[in-house]
């Protein structure tokens, strides 16, 4: 199986993920032969992709990172989570505990992972939807916290703050979250906000004792997720010595995530460059140490992805290493503009005079 974009998915092609809706529904099943009208609806609801089966990535098996299941799960329980922030001013105390407990569920299917090199397909599936984009965050923040050597608790927790971590935006006008221009100044300072605004609301439930779930921890690795080691963040300014280091994992997680997702007014950033924009401010915008970690454990060309070479062949990822995300293991599929006889090349081993220079649709 691939990851195959949106325009390049052939009718009658067969789905080897479901695709999942808003709410975290399945939309159409795995198995499935897709259709002209399957794919337009893939467009309206802005699914920019899908993992097919085909002739050229045959035997190519890709891992989620989550279970289809778990991650639909988790999306609705965000969404529930975040409407009674919205709504549930009256409620009788905090209603976290179901997400906590599922913090702790996405934290035992990621460490059961024997090969925690990420290959983030399948999070960049479903990149225009809000509560998947924590859902996204929180993978991605959790691969971190492990490569820093988090035990369990320490873990659930960053997932807990990762889930929240933007609980904060629905105190702020849906007409400036979803404003598909630039924002003016009076709006940028309403947005900036949302971290002490999401902070203040869970606090309320810490402090009057009625959460089982909440620790300072986890509220203040909400309040600094937009905080930048040269004190150019928001909403305090602080300075890297004062941010913690959930604030500093979720940074680098959410950045990423937003660079590789679908915008109204922009497409996402291939996950090399969106990584390349990580590591250039490593050390002024982002924990160093963290972007070391991030850019050892993360996949820039995830498996099932074509790549041209610097030689013009073009080959479809089979394999990562850690530590070596530019040189993966490759099925050799066209040379020349003509198709070849596919065959393996380990960049990590042989060819070291080739480089990849991009990724290709197809
Ligand atoms: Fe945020």
């Amino acid at each position: 199986m691939r990851y195959v974009p949106r325009n390049c998915i052939k009718p009658s092609a067969e789905l080897a993920h479901p695709i999942l809706g808003i709410n975290g529904e399945i939309l159409l099943q795995k198995g499935v032969k897709m259709k002209k009208s399957y794919i337009r609806r893939m467009e309206k609801l802005g699914i920019p992709g899908a993992y097919i089966h085909d002739a050229l990535s045959e035997g190519v098996e890709v891992v989620n990172s989550l279970s289809s299941e778990l991650r639909a799960r988790t999306v609705r329980e965000i969404s529930r989570c975040y409407s009674q922030a919205e709504t549930g001013q009256k409620a009788k105390r905090d209603d976290s505990a179901g997400l906590f407990r599922m913090a702790g569920e996405i934290v035992d299917e990621l460490t059961a992972q024997s090969d925690m090199m990420l290959n983030l397909f399948d999070v960049k599936v479903y990149d225009s939807y809000t509560f998947y984009h924590c859902v996204n965050v929180t993978v991605l923040s959790v691969v971190i916290g492990l490569g820093l050597g988090y035990a369990r608790q320490r873990l659930v927790k960053l997932a807990f703050a990762a889930l929240l971590h933007d609980v904060g935006k629905v105190f702020i006008s849906p007409a400036i979250i979803n404003k598909p221009d630039a924002l003016t100044p009076e709006e940028f300072e309403e947005i900036k906000q949302h971290p002490r605004l999401g902070y203040d609301y869970l606090n309320k439930w810490y402090a009057s004792g009625k959460s089982a779930a909440l620790s300072p921890a986890v509220l203040m690795g909400i309040r600094d997720h937009h905080e930048r080691m040269d004190a150019s963040g928001y909403p305090s300014a602080k300075p890297g010595e004062k941010i913690t280091e959930f604030g500093r994992i979720i940074a680098v997680a959410d950045v990423y995530d937003a660079l590789i997702s679908d915008r109204p007014y922009r497409k996402g950033l291939f996950t090399a460059d969106a990584m390349e924009y990580i590591l250039s401010g490593a050390g002024s915008l982002f924990d160093l140490r963290i972007v070391g970690i991030f850019s050892r454990k993360v996949a820039i060309f995830p498996v099932g992805t074509c790549v041209m070479l610097s030689n013009g062949s073009i080959g479809l990822v089979l394999e990562n290493f850690e530590g070596l995300t530019q040189r993966p293991l490759l099925r050799i599929i066209e040379e020349g503009g003509v198709n070849v006889k596919p065959y393996s090349l380990d960049l990590s081993q042989d060819a070291l005079n080739l480089t990849i220079i991009s990724t290709v649709e197809m």
